[in-house]
């Protein structure tokens, strides 16, 4: 079992990093320039490869991932910075489901860390809520559940057709990633400084008895190893509506695949919108993945309209993940303030590109 250890201080030794960049389709294309941009405005020491994984090249040689190009990252970098994939000439979503669900799963990257933050009242769209109310973190399984994509379809295309979909869940993987939550709450802070107190499982073990009976076993055990983290639940419909009445309560959230996928799109509309949130694909000690939570956006991709603070954000992270702390909070200021001098995207109710915008919060971060 791994013991994961998620402190500032991280266990990757501080020399040049090594990033893999795989913007690849849509928006993808447009807001992971823009984080580029402010990593090397933020001076950290990293060096960058660019790949060009993603739909073209899948149309182009219907390649979606070159023959030992997991293993090359896993060998030569030290994190992937991925924007989105999808497009709508891929109807099969193939190289999405090959490149980025293939990264997740071959690397073993377990724990989908989705932090929700408000940086403005403003942005969010509930009554009364203050910056300082939403501070919490969905840590959300990431290589088992439904997604694994066990089942299959029999007589497909006769009234008789058959499909299932089954909803794998290992004692491994539970436990795991409910111990990364309760190492997450014990060694990270709320923005204000104080200290994370507790963690909640979701899951709808009321109705899906089987894999809800481990989750509820592996979170009775795991909870117990930790008597100072308070240890909640709740079914994942209750959450998803005290979520929107009253996100104040919510610090730590641990979850399945499919909830905290559900959940972390909701939650990011607490922040603003998809265009905000930010995430980390992580195996403490490994090559790990960072990516904005949002998609490809088709309908607006190549127009300059897209938000590139989810892309931003979502590269401080990863700074501070090697404990590059400086440069992460450098990244995280410059959005704040681009946030409240409303120098931002339309989606969040400035005038200004996603250029112009990932351009502002770059040169900000410069003048620090
Ligand atoms: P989406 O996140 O691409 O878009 C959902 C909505 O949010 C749209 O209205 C879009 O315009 C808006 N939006 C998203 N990101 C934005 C940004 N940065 N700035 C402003 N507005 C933004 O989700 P979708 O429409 O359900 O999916 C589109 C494609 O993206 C699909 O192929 C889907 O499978 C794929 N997708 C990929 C990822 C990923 O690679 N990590 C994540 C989600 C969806
Ligand atoms: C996400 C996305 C992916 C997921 C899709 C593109 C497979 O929605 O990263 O949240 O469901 O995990
Ligand atoms: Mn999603």
């Amino acid at each position: 079992m791994d013991s994961p250890k998620i402190s500032p201080e991280n266990r990757i030794s501080p020399e040049k990093k090594r990033i893999a960049i795989i913007p690849g389709d849509g928006i993808g294309q447009e807001v992971i320039p823009q984080a580029v941009k402010v990593i090397q405005a933020s001076g950290a020491d990293v060096e960058l490869t660019d790949f060009d994984w993603g739909a073209d090249r899948y149309l182009r040689d219907q390649t979606t991932v070159p023959a030992g190009g997991f293993a090359t990252l896993a060998r030569d970098f030290d994190a992937i910075l991925v924007g989105a994939f999808g497009d709508p000439r891929v109807k099969t979503n193939i190289h999405a489901k090959e490149i980025l669900l293939g990264m997740r799963f071959t690397m073993d990257l377990y724990a989908n860390v989705r932090p929700v933050r408000l940086l403005d009242a403003a942005l969010c769209p509930l009554k009364g809520i203050e910056p300082q109310d939403i501070d919490f973190v969905v840590i959300r399984e990431n290589t088992e559940g439904v997604y694994t994509d066990a089942g299959g379809v029999f007589k497909q295309g006769t009234p008789d057709e058959i499909a299932t979909q089954e909803d794998l869940n290992t004692r491994k993987g539970v436990e795991r990633i409910i111990r990364y939550a309760f190492e997450y709450c014990r060694h990270n802070k709320k923005q204000d400084g104080s200290p994370r107190a507790k963690v909640l499982m979701c899951d709808k073990s009321n109705a899906m008895t089987h894999a809800g009976g481990l989750w509820q076993r592996a979170f009775k055990e795991v909870s117990a190893e930790y008597p100072h983290i308070a240890a909640q639940h709740m079914y994942v419909d209750a959450l998803a509506m005290q979520m929107v009445r009253d996100p104040r309560q919510f610090d730590v959230i641990v979850t399945n695949n499919m909830f905290g996928d559900i959940l972390t799109d909701l939650a990011a509309g607490l922040q603003g919108g998809l265009g905000m949130a930010a995430s980390g694909n992580i195996h403490p000690g490994k090559t790990s993945m960072f990516e904005p939570v949002h998609g490809s956006a088709p309908p607006i991709a190549g127009k300059n309209v897209a938000n590139p603070f989810g892309a931003i954000l979502t590269a401080a992270m990863m700074l501070a993940h090697w404990g590059m702390r400086r440069e992460a909070e450098k990244i995280e200021a410059a959005v704040l303030e681009a946030v409240r001098e409303k120098k931002t995207t339309q989606d969040i109710g400035g005038p200004l590109g996603t250029r112009e915008a990932g351009e502002w919060v770059a040169s900000r971060v410069l003048s620090y």
